[in-house]
């Protein structure tokens, strides 16, 4: 059997992915710029570095790494090489638009037009929020056990990795995925305030939400990314305080499986927050 290439093979949800694989013993070929010791070194933005990874492989998973435009030309290697490309994209991708409105999606979209020019057969996963989006307010739980942030009411259907990865493993494996474009989210809406609560529970230290003005809370994420993502990030969440995002079957329908709940991800990451 040939193996798969996953990169991003330490990440979230890339780590799952080859868990999942060898699960079924399936060979994997472990891509990241600090591989796993068995797995292999390669840098997404430096073509040249893959190469070697590609020998003997015709199906890889592939995720954002870097810049999209920096992707590109490893997009075009791939196609030379594998015949079939499953690609971590982004919920954020909106097909209706000519043009992406948010630099999330248009990034997205880059990497997913250079995998459509590929020549390859392709499967696009367009994830909502990731539940490990949460691991960021470990420090604060740990420490005190309040959250401190803007938006606490913004409600969305948090996804965990595993159930990102099983879909992908059902692409990366099985037929009928050609040309899908898969928007996977979790169970259910839920706002931050009861994200909050359920990891405390989940890591047994009471931990709460606590509002604070919305300059206060933009300067506070300004400390960890730019402010183009911090700026498109609040204007999602104000708008998630209007209107949850949407809730998909996805996970049901690929997997034959319902999406795990945030609280078994909560459960799962209880360390993390202790
Ligand atoms: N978070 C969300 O809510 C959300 C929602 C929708 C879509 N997404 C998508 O999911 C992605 C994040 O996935 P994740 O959470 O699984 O990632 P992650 O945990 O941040 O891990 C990133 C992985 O990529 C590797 N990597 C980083 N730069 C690389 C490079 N230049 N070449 C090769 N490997 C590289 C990292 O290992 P090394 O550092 O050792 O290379 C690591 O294995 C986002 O970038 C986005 O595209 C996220």
């Amino acid at each position: 059997m040939k193996p798969i290439l996953v990169a991003g093979a330490t990440g979230n949800v890339g780590a799952q992915v080859v868990t999942q694989l060898r699960a079924r013993d399936i060979p994997v070929r472990a891509l990241s710029r600090n591989p796993p010791p068995d797995g292999v070194r390669g840098d997404l933005a430096r073509p040249d570095t893959i190469a070697p990874a590609l020998d003997g492989v015709d199906t890889a998973f592939l995720m954002l790494a870097g810049s999209a435009e920096a992707l590109v030309p490893t997009v075009s290697l791939l196609g030379e090489h594998v015949k079939r490309v499953v690609f971590l994209s982004s919920g954020a991708v909106d097909d209706s638009l000519p043009e992406q409105d948010n630099p999330i999606g248009a990034w997205h979209r880059i990497v997913e037009e250079a995998i459509e020019a590929a020549g390859v057969e392709w499967t696009f996963l367009r994830p909502h929020g990731f539940a490990a989006n949460t691991l960021g307010w470990a420090p604060a739980i740990r420490a005190d056990g309040v959250v401190r942030g803007a938006y606490g009411e913004a409600s969305m259907p948090l996804i965990h990795e595993r159930d990102i990865a099983a879909v992908a493993v059902e692409a990366l494996t099985g037929s009928g995925h050609a040309e899908a474009k898969y928007v996977v989210t979790g169970t259910r809406p839920l706002t931050q305030i009861e994200q909050v609560r359920i990891i405390g529970e989940a890591a047994g230290r009471p931990a709460r939400w606590e509002e604070i003005p919305l300059e206060a809370a933009r300067e506070a994420l300004l400390a960890k990314m730019p402010d183009f993502i911090v700026d498109t990030m609040l204007a999602g969440m104000r708008g998630l305080t209007e209107e949850p995002s949407e809730v998909t079957t996805t996970v049901q329908d690929v997997t034959g499986r319902p999406a795990l709940d945030f609280e078994v991800w909560a459960a799962d990451h209880a360390a993390d927050f202790q």
